[in-house]
């Protein structure tokens, strides 16, 4: 399924029923929290977006009263697209950890009865294959987000910097493509783009920078040789990390 069907079934889910429960689970940066988002937007909807991880605290019982909190305030703001992210952090395999196993069988019987009224509950997941089978049948909707395809890649691309490019190479995923044209988009380096997407192959995983940014710079002569590249351009290629939003980018560390 591509993304313009998801983003329809998901849509005429919203909108037909009173509540929901929804999986996207797939590779990372295909659009999992972002779809659901945007959509309920769209619909003029509440959203809330949560990690799994967030909700849980080093005391007992607070994942299931942070869970409780999430759905009442979802239940105020109805009608409400709640996304708790990496939903596997509290849906484990029974038994594995005892206090997430407090939480799953939380989730478990909050979901019981079927969706909850004005709520459309997403969970989203690298790994669905980790959650335990009760869990999983709480949620009505499973959809598999993918890696995007030749055709898409080429769009996302497009939306977002305006331009096309052929040939982003199998393996990319959306976050990349957005990343990639962000940055290149600072600089209008419309001449670096196939340069740059031939690192974000699928060896060097699309998702890990720090790679593509080893590979650069590894072969930084050799691609100032062979394509004359301006030092600013260089730089800029092999700047890459100031993307990775776990870490102080230079900009921050010159500023501050
Ligand atoms: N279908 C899409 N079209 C355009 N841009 C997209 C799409 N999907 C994702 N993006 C871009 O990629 C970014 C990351 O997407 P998102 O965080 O939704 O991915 P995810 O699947 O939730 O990843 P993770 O598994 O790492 O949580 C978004 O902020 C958006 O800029
Ligand atoms: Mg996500």
């Amino acid at each position: 399924m591509g993304y313009t069907e998801l983003k329809d079934e998901l849509k005429e889910i919203l909108q037909r029923e009173e509540g929901s429960t929804v999986l996207l689970y797939g590779p990372k940066g295909t659009g999992k929290s972002t779809i659901p988002k945007a959509l309920a937007k769209t619909l003029g909807y509440s959203c809330m977006e949560k990690s799994a991880a967030a909700l849980q605290n080093k005391f007992v019982g607070e994942g299931i009263k942070n869970l409780d909190e999430l759905i009442d305030i979802g239940k105020i703001m109805a009608p409400a697209v709640i996304i708790l992210d990496e939903v596997t952090g509290i849906l484990e395999h029974a038994g594995l950890f005892s206090h997430k196993s407090d939480e799953t069988s939380h989730f478990n019987s909050l979901f019981s009865t079927g969706p909850i009224k004005g709520i459309y509950f997403f969970g989203t997941t690298n790994n669905p294959t980790v959650i335990n089978t009760t869990s999983l049948s709480r949620f009505e909707h499973k959809f598999f987000v993918d890696l995007p395809d030749a055709e898409e890649r080429k769009g996302i691309f497009r939306h977002y910097i305006g331009w096309e490019i052929e040939n982003i190479p199998e393996g990319v995923s959306c976050r990349d493509i957005q990343r990639a044209a962000s940055l290149l988009k600072r600089k209008n380096e419309r001449e670096y783009s196939h340069l740059f997407f031939q690192y974000l192959t699928p060896e060097n995983k699309g998702q890990n920078w720090e790679k593509v940014r080893e590979a650069i710079g590894d072969d930084l002569s050799l691609i100032k040789d062979y394509f004359g590249v301006k030092k600013d351009t260089v730089e800029l290629l092999t700047s890459v990390e100031v993307y990775d939003k776990n870490k102080t980018t230079p900009r921050e560390k010159k500023n501050g």
